[in-house]
C-alpha cells in the first residue's frame, strides 16, 4: 500500500483551509497560476503520463489540451462524483477526507484548459459528502479562492453542486451533462466529444474525482517523480474498493504494478473462513469475471488490456465457490435492465432478453440455444449500443461463459455446483 493521493484522507479536518495550507494545500495552485502558464501545466499533467480514473483511462493531459484547444469564451469543469459502479466507494474517501484537493485539482484543470466555471455531479445517495462539498466551496469563496481574482492573480473561477438522483447511467459523461442541464440523464449520441462540445454545447473537461486529486500532486512532486510510482504504462497509484468474501473489505491505494493475488491475500487477509476464491469481477458490475488461475495478473492498463480486460473504476469484488456464476449474471443483468435508459434499441432490448435467457437457464428450462442466444445478443450489444452502458453490460457474461462454460452446461442439465438453483418445474422434475 501507499500514501500519495490519499496521504491526507483522515489527517485532518476535511474541512479546515489553514489545516489543508499546513500540509501542502494549495501550494500547487499557487505554482501553476504565478510560475507557470496554462500550456505548462498541460504538458506537466501529458508527461506524467497520468490517465483517467473515471473507468475509461483517457490521458488526462490530452483531454486538457482537447479543451484548450477549443476556441471559446465559455468553457466548463466538471468533476465527476456520481460514482455508480456498483462495488466502487472509493471516491467517497477522497470526497469526505479531503475535499479541498478534489477542488485545488478542478482550479487548476480550469487554469489550464480556460474555464471559469465549474461543476460538481455528485452521487444522491452521498448526502453527506454533499454537504461538506457545499461547505468547502463557502468557506474557500470567503477565503479568495474560488471567485473573480483568485489570490490576487487574472484567474477567476467558481462551482456548483449539482446531486444526481440514483441514476447509474448519470455517471456515464454525457447524461451527466444532460442531467445538469435539466434535461433526463440520457447519452447523447457521440461526437461531438464534451471537449468540443459539452455542457450547454461549450467546451467541457469531465474528470473523475480520483483523477483530479491526482493534480495537485503531480505539479508538487513534478511528473517525473510522479513516475517513479507505478509502471511504464500505468504510472501513479489507484484507489481500489474491495469487497465480496474478503476478510479485510475496504479501499486502499495501491502502486499500479500489484497483482491481483497480493491485493487479496497480502492487504485483504485473504477470503473468509479459507474459503476458494471462485473469480473476481474487477472495475464493477460492467467489468471482466477473472478466474482463480489469473490472479497473477497485474494492475496495469496494457496488461490487462492484452487480455482483453478493463481496470474500470478499480472496484474489486471477490467471489467464492458458493455462489453460483448463472445466478450471479442474472442478477448483474437485472441491475443493466433496470439502469438503461432505452434510447437505444441494443441495450434497452438486449438487456431484457439476456435477463429472460438467464432467468430460463436459471430455472432449469435452458437449452444449448439459449446459450448461443446469449452470445449473440452480447455480440450486438457490445457493438451498437450508444453508449458504455450497453457496450459493457454483457462483459461479466462473456467473461464467465468463457472461463465457465461448464457451469453454464451443467444448469442445462439440471444441475448448479453452487446448489442455488432450485430448478423447480424445470429439468429435475421432468
Ligand atoms: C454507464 C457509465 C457510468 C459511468 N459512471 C462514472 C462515474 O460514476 N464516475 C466517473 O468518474 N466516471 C464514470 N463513467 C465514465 C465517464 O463517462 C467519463 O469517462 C469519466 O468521468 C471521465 O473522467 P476521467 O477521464 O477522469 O476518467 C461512466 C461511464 C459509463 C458508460
Ligand atoms: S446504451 Fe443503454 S444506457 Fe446507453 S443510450 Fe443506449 S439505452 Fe441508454
Amino acid at each position: 500500500m501507499v500514501n500519495l493521493v490519499s496521504r491526507l484522507c483522515g489527517k485532518l479536518d476535511p474541512l479546515s483551509i489553514d489545516d489543508y495550507r499546513e500540509n501542502g494545500g494549495f501550494k500547487s495552485l499557487e505554482k501553476a497560476l504565478f510560475k507557470m502558464k496554462p500550456i505548462d501545466v498541460i504538458d506537466e499533467i501529458k508527461k506524467s503520463n497520468l490517465k483517467g480514473r473515471g473507468g475509461a483511462a483517457f490521458p488526462t493531459g490530452l483531454k486538457w489540451q482537447f479543451v484548450f484547444m477549443e476556441e471559446s469564451d465559455e468553457k466548463y469543469v466538471i468533476c465527476n462524483a456520481d460514482e455508480g459502479e456498483p462495488g466502487t466507494f472509493k471516491d467517497k474517501v477522497l470526497l469526505d477526507g479531503c475535499p479541498l484537493q478534489i477542488i485545488e485539482g478542478m482550479l487548476i484543470a480550469g487554469y489550464a484548459v480556460g474555464a471559469k466555471k465549474g461543476f460538481i455531479y455528485i452521487r444522491g445517495e452521498y448526502p453527506k459528502s454533499r454537504e461538506l462539498l457545499i461547505e468547502a466551496v463557502d468557506r474557500l469563496k470567503k477565503e479568495g479562492y474560488l471567485g473573480k481574482n483568485i489570490l490576487g492573480s487574472d484567474f477567476s473561477f467558481d462551482i456548483e453542486i449539482r446531486s444526481g438522483a440514483g441514476a447509474y447511467v448519470c455517471g456515464e459523461e454525457t447524461a451527466l451533462i444532460e442531467s445538469i442541464e435539466g434535461n433526463p440523464g440520457r447519452s447523447r449520441f457521440k461526437p461531438p466529444y464534451p471537449p468540443n462540445k459539452g455542457l450547454w454545447g461549450k467546451p467541457t473537461l469531465v474528470n473523475n474525482v480520483e483523477t483530479l486529486a491526482n493534480i495537485p500532486v503531480i505539479l508538487e512532486i513534478g511528473a517525473e517523480n510522479y513516475k517513479k510510482y507505478g509502471t511504464e504504462s500505468s504510472s501513479g497509484t489507484k484507489l481500489i474498493s474491495v469487497s465480496g468474501s474478503v476478510v479485510n473489505k475496504g479501499v486502499y491505494e495501491v502502486e499500479f504494478g500489484i497483482t491481483l493475488r497480493e491485493i487479496i491475500y497480502d492487504i485483504c487477509g485473504g477470503l473468509v473462513k479459507d474459503r476458494n476464491l471462485k473469480f473476481v469481477q474487477l472495475g464493477g458490475s460492467s467489468g471482466a469475471c477473472i478466474p482463480a488461475d489469473m490472479l497473477d495478473l497485474r494492475l496495469d492498463f496494457d496488461e490487462l488490456r492484452n487480455h482483453g480486460i478493463g481496470l474500470g473504476s478499480g472496484a474489486i469484488l471477490v467471489v467464492d465457490e458458493n455462489t453460483c456464476v448463472v445466478d450471479f449474471i442474472k442478477v448483474t443483468s437485472q441491475f443493466f435492465q433496470h439502469e438503461s435508459c432505452g434510447k437505444c434499441t441494443p441495450c434497452r432490448e438486449g438487456n431484457y432478453h439476456l435477463v429472460r435467457t438467464l432467468k430460463r437457464i436459471t430455472e432449469g428450462k435452458g437449452s444449448e440455444r439459449d446459450l448461443e442466444l446469449l452470445k449473440n445478443i452480447s455480440d450486438v450489444m457490445e457493438q451498437c449500443s450508444l453508449c458504455g452502458l450497453g457496450q459493457a453490460a454483457p462483459t461479466a457474461l462473456i467473461t464467465t461463459m468463457k472461463y465457465f462454460k461448464e457451469e453454464y452446461e451443467e444448469h442445462l442439465k439440471g444441475y448448479c455446483r453452487a446448489g442455488k438453483c432450485t430448478f423447480k418445474g424445470g429439468v429435475l422434475d421432468d
